[in-house]
């Protein structure tokens, strides 16, 4: 074993031939470079788990949820592999940068009381920056991405992500997103970059690469997670049990169409070295994913040769069949290698059934090794069984936490994803010297609504969320000149005598389940708001908040400009950006937008294809 600092240096020259390939690729866009395949750990892996007894390799397998484990010291005696933080899972001790660490630390520190000292990996949903923890940046979430058709942009956005994460110690993200939503009423049509597998397909690669860095042994790597496997954005609407719509239904395609749409951005996903991959809660044909060999086994290991390791949702294996036991069975059996059981004490009962199951022959051994070696080979890959490395996290990391440098990079993702969709009368962009600007909405000065869900808390929630951020009506007051004066009323009354007036509407924060909709009209308060400024008799600028495409009714009408800016995080001064002219509108649509409810489901392959503005779609100035 080499010395501590000899391995410094190493890591170190790993890091700047990091920053070298990067900016190679950027001039010469030459392949990128092939990671090291993950089962050339076997011969590591094999020695460890000749060692191991079925209770160490059981707990290998088990990933429960912080806020349920109870006592600490489950973590020893059970063995376990990992640990996750929900979106609702705070430290105890509360939602401070400092206080994650030393979160992580402590959890870690359990890991060293057992006898073979296999480190956790602790996950967490880092889908648009560290975004659990208040303070870290928040970038636009998937869908605005999308709209940038910017591959290296997604990749700087991943990794800065990552080195976020990192500053907690944490080293697992459960992204990027991979989905394709073909049907925008499902509430989570904005954890995605597409309805275009081929778009998915361009952007998942970066995705992964921005996540795990010069490769998982990069100490500022995050193992990266493709979510959720497959098929999860093609199910029916009003298809899923309860009568919950979208989410989590059935996906009822064939087989070359599941390939053609939902498997694209796993092939991307895989070559560019992902390591971990989440099957969905959704079905496909009426079997539940996590329960599908096929999909699992078949596809994603055997045809597809994914040689990292499965993740279960969240309690995902629950809802194969009612016996608890009989359903971790099927789901191990079908391929999954690693349970995410959250609940009071649930990891107790999840490792008691997964043994017995295999004392019973029901699991077979080999099923239990296969499982424990993908985990190993991530676990030896990132350097965490190396006795020269701390696994404690690095502090010096949290000095660009949050930092100017790391909100520069989601301004400027924010300015790209903007999709311009309306601009009569050269509406835009705006003069700096305007005598007034009246700004309006209910999103127009609310950071909660402009982070959308999966922001500190699970759901999200409108309001000052995040310390550190930037609304639209702060952005704009930031650019105008002195001479300028901008007033703001919620309802849009107000406006008469204004130069011009910009509103902000849409929707408010949410994430699974909750914001399935049947109807995505806009709320008669934002319709108000737009037809109160443009009674006012001024040039009205509408920038739409929002999850995902909305039918405008005559809100585009009465715009003279109207921008789709998606849900942008924390840094609104990427839209007073555009809006002034500092930066072109550059985005151009990832999804189709509809005229009217009537016509969804509704892609660029539909049918008489006639949407509002097209896939693509997107003017400059
Ligand atoms: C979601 C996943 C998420 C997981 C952990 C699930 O409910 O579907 O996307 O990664 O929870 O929070
Ligand atoms: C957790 C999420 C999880 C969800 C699943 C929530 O309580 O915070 O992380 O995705 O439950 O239903």
């Amino acid at each position: 074993m080499k010395n501590a600092a000899h391995l410094r240096v190493i890591l170190a020259a790993g890091a700047a031939a990091v920053a070298c390939s990067v900016l190679f690729h950027a001039v010469t866009s030459a392949a990128p470079p092939q990671p090291r395949p993950l089962s050339s750990y076997d011969p590591d892996v094999k020695k460890l788990l000749a060692q191991m007894t079925l209770d160490e390799k059981i707990g290998q397998m088990t990933q429960p949820d912080y806020s349920a484990i109870g006592d600490q010291s489950d973590i020893e005696n059970y063995f376990l592999g990992s640990v996750l933080s929900g979106g609702d899972t705070d430290p105890r001790a509360g939602n401070t940068l400092q206080a994650w660490t030393d979160h992580y630390d402590s959890v870690q520190a359990h890991t060293q009381k057992t006898r073979l000292r296999i480190p956790i990996l602790y996950g967490v949903d880092a889908v648009h920056g560290h975004n659990n923890v208040l303070g870290a940046v928040v970038f636009p979430h998937d869908i605005g991405l999308g709209c940038t058709r910017n591959p290296a942009l997604v990749e700087k956005v991943e990794r800065i992500t990552a080195e976020e994460v990192r500053a907690t110690g944490i080293q697992w993200a459960f992204g990027p997103c991979v989905t394709v939503p073909q049907d925008i009423r499902w509430g989570r049509t904005y954890e995605g970059f597409s309805e275009d597998p081929a778009l998915v397909k361009e952007l998942a690669g970066p995705a992964v690469r921005g996540f795990q860095g010069a490769g998982l042994r990069d100490p500022l790597a995050v193992l990266a997670c493709a979510k959720h496997f497959a098929g999860d954005g093609g199910t029916a609407f009003g298809s899923s049990q309860g009568g919950r719509g979208l989410d989590q239904g059935d996906t009822k395609v064939d087989e070359a169409t599941l390939r053609k749409v939902h498997l694209q951005g796993y092939i991307s996903a895989i070559q560019a070295g992902v390591g971990s991959i989440m099957p969905s809660y959704s079905s496909w044909n009426g079997v539940k994913a996590s329960a599908s060999r096929r999909l699992l086994t078949e596809i994603l290991k055997g045809e597809l040769g994914f040689q990292g390791f499965l993740i279960s949702d969240y309690n995902a294996i629950d809802q194969i069949t009612r016996d608890y036991k009989e359903a971790i069975g099927i789901s191990i059996n079908a391929g999954m290698d690693m349970g995410m059981v959250a609940g009071n004490a649930r990891h107790r009962e999840y490792i008691a059934d997964l043994k017995a199951l295999v004392g019973e022959g029901k699991v077979p051994m080999a099923r239990i090794d296969d499982a424990v070696t993908r985990i190993l080979r991530v676990k030896f890959a990132m350097g965490l069984m190396d006795n020269n490395r701390s696994q404690l996290a690095d502090r010096a990391l949290q000095k660009s936490f949050g930092s100017p440098e790391h909100r520069a990079v989601a301004r400027d993702a924010v300015r790209q994803s903007l999709v311009l969709l309306k601009n009569d009368k050269k509406a835009l962009p705006l003069s700096k010297k305007a005598a007034r600007i009246h700004v309006a909405g209910k999103n127009a000065d609310d950071l909660g609504n402009q982070c959308g869900g999966w922001t500190i808390t699970w759901q999200g929630r409108s309001g000052n969320v995040t310390p550190g951020g930037t609304t639209i009506l702060a952005a704009i007051k930031n650019t105008v000149g002195n001479d300028t004066q901008v007033t703001f009323s919620k309802d849009g009354t107000g406006a008469a005598g204004a130069t011009v007036g910009v509103v902000a509407i849409g929707e408010t924060p949410y994430a699974e389940g909750r914001g399935d909709r049947a109807d995505l009209a806009l709320a008669k308060e934002d319709l108000d708001a737009v037809s109160n400024m443009k009674s006012a008799g001024i040039p009205v600028v509408t920038i739409l908040i929002s999850d995902r495409p909305m039918i405008l009714g005559d809100a585009l009408d009465k715009s003279d400009a109207l921008v789709a800016a998606w849900l942008p995080g924390t840094e609104g001064q990427g839209v007073a950006d555009v809006l002034f002219g500092d930066f072109k509108p550059t985005g151009k649509l990832s999804f189709s937008w509809p005229r009217a409810m009537a016509q969804l489901p509704l892609n660029m392959n539909s049918p008489n294809y006639d949407p509002l503005f097209k896939y693509g779609y997107g003017l400059s100035y």
